[in-house]
């Protein structure tokens, strides 16, 4: 007789939970104005529940002036206008409470808008009560006297981190937009108010939970020292490793899971500039009391430079599966836990980016990704449009149809720097093309004979243009029909939660023979009862032999086929993009 496995993980919903996120603007809108909106996201509950999805995760709708949709919040304790209002908001909390679900919001609190009232008090004097909620430094000059900044820091939207205020003559740092001021955690009494506002006002309104912003970026470097200097024709350099992961996160973040001690809620937080093992596992350790889980860049940040998104990098498969894995095995006989992602609202779409979205592959290459998702450790997040396969923007977009602020920036800088040189800003494009956060937040694909895709009227004007692509991706035409990527993800769900114990909480083992093509990924996952799946995925448009019968022989277990995301299964034969899920009997 075998041993019984050790239990591994313990059992939690926020474990099992499949996160469903939408993009509040692009989601649904209701009221013809072009704008998803609050009624929009509550019109659509029974199709994400239907779906099967526990948890959404809807990014920031609070008052806020947008210039980083709404990633700039003015007031934590009210509804963007174009959005709704509180009570809608109420509203749509009960109505997902309604249907078994649950519901978490964005919690940005690194940073606030411009117009949030802090900031207001602070910069109007130096002596205000508030002025050090902010991080404010006076100019340095150099020998001609002329004004520089305090530091050299790059903000994450191609500008320098500091901006100087005329009106009270000092400089305070963003590491976003400049109307994005970083608050200052260093002081208490700023601390306090942020869980005031942004936190408590919440929880007491029953939500479940918060995706953190840019968590570990509260606690800076003391001395804000010079970042080295990488790119010497550029003004200011990438500076992460002096604003992520400072020394007093710990302090930080005990104190504020004191707040969500007192809930039973989720926190995931978003962990961008930490490739660094021992880091990361010291925010999710559930000893440690800091975070539930955390989202990883290693797989979102392939192809692009560190610090540096738009400028492009090859990566492999190898570096996919090595990515995509890479949490699997940390966590596992640890008390720590991790999420699986592809896609959100700050990247390209995954079947664009990791798979092919070529019409002959891009239904299979879809399957294909959920497949290898939806079978992996961890809480799984799915983003909206990411269930039905949709691609990214055309590279025939010119560049006036982007709008997201780091994209219009990085397009100002170019033309600066080339004199407006149009190869440069061709090749610029072909880089936003892929790696733009502006294919993440075109509208959703609800029909395909409608000219704005049943996202809103047809006589609307669609915020940001709506894909050509919605004819033939979008929610209508796949809705109940068997061969099509919504129908796989839902089956795929489904599967996930009947064998739980497999495929959210199993162990996790690569089964990577030499002889195997490195564009193929086979996987075991194996339960506390010691039941097996074994996963194949073929990342590549090659078709491939691959003994596949002698391997899953080899494992012993008597496996049958689980899932195919295609009709016709040569064992030992794999097509372009192809998945299979083979289970053990018993
Ligand atoms: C996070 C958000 C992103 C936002 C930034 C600043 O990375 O996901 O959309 O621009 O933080 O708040
Ligand atoms: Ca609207």
């Amino acid at each position: 007789m075998t041993e019984p496995l050790h239990q591994q993980h313990d059992r939690k919903w926020w474990k099992e939970a499949v996160v469903y996120q939408i993009y509040p603007a692009s989601f649904q809108d209701s009221n013809g104005d072009g704008i998803g909106d609050i009624p929009g996201i509550l019109s659509k509950l029974d199709y994400l529940s239907d779906l099967g999805v526990d948890v959404i995760w809807v990014c920031p709708h609070y008052k806020s002036p947008q210039v980083d949709m709404g990633y700039d919040i003015q007031d934590y304790e009210d509804i963007h206008d174009k959005y709704g209002t509180l009570e809608q908001t109420e509203e749509l909390i009960k109505a997902v409470h309604d249907r078994g679900m649950r519901i978490i919001f964005d919690l940005v609190i690194n940073h606030t808008s411009n117009l949030h009232s802090w900031f207001q008090e602070s910069r109007s004097s130096r002596t205000n009560a508030k002025r050090s909620w902010y991080i404010w430094r006076p100019a340095k000059y150099d020998k001609e006297g002329r004004r520089c900044r305090p530091n050299n820091w790059r903000s994450n939207f191609s500008k320098p981190a500091w901006t100087w205020d005329e009106q009270s003559q000092e400089c305070y740092l963003h590491l976003y937009a400049p109307e994005q001021p970083d608050l200052n955690w260093e002081n208490s009494e700023c601390r306090q108010a942020i869980y005031k506002s942004a936190i408590k006002f919440w929880l007491n309104k029953e939500i479940d939970g918060f995706r953190i912003d840019t968590v570990n970026l509260y606690s800076k470097h003391p001395d804000l020292p010079d970042a080295p200097i990488v790119y010497p024709e550029l003004e200011s350099q990438p500076a992460y490793m002096y604003y992520a992961n400072g020394p007093r996160m710990k302090d930080y973040l005990s104190e504020m899971s004191g707040i969500f001690a007192k809930y039973d809620v989720m926190t995931v937080g978003e962990l961008p500039y930490t490739p660094d093992q021992e880091h990361v596992m010291a925010y999710i350790y559930a000893r440690n009391k800091q975070l539930n889980m955390v989202f990883n860049f290693d797989t979102v940040d392939l192809g692009q430079t560190p610090g540096n998104r738009f400028l492009p990098r090859s990566f492999t498969k190898q570096d996919f599966k090595r990515t995509l894995f890479r949490w699997q095995s940390v966590i596992e006989n640890t008390d720590a836990w991790t999420t699986v992602f592809l896609e959100n609202h700050d990247q390209g779409r995954s079947v664009s980016r990791f798979a092919s979205d070529l019409p002959e592959y891009r239904v299979r290459a879809a399957k294909m990704l959920a497949t290898m998702l939806t079978t992996l450790t961890g809480t799984l997040f799915i983003y909206q449009g990411q269930e039905i396969g949709m691609i990214n923007v055309p590279r025939s977009w010119p560049a006036k149809e982007y709008k997201c602020v780091k994209s219009v920036s990085h397009l100002a800088e170019i033309r600066q720097s080339s004199n407006g040189d149009p190869k440069a800003l061709s090749e610029a494009l072909d880089v936003l093309q892929l790696m733009a956060r502006d294919n993440a937040r075109v509208p959703m694909q609800w029909e395909g004979e409608s000219a704005n895709a049943g996202f809103c009227p047809d006589d609307a004007k669609p915020w940001m243009s709506v894909l050509e692509s919605h004819r033939e991706i979008n929610v209508k035409n796949q809705i109940g029909k068997q061969s099509s990527v919504l129908e796989f993800w839902k089956k795929m769900l489904k599967l996930r939660k009947e064998h739980k114990d497999i495929f959210v909480y199993g162990r996790f083992r690569e089964i990577a023979t030499a002889a195997l093509d490195e564009e193929i990924a086979i996987f075991m996952k194996q339960g506390d009862d010691g039941r097996k799946a074994v996963i194949i995925a073929n990342l590549s448009k090659h078709e491939m032999e691959v003994r596949i019968s002698s391997l899953l022989a080899k494992e012993g277990s008597n496996f049958g086929l689980a899932v195919a995301n295609m009709d016709n299964v040569a064992i030992d034969r794999l097509q372009a993009f192809e998945a299979r899920v083979y289970l053990s009997a018993s």
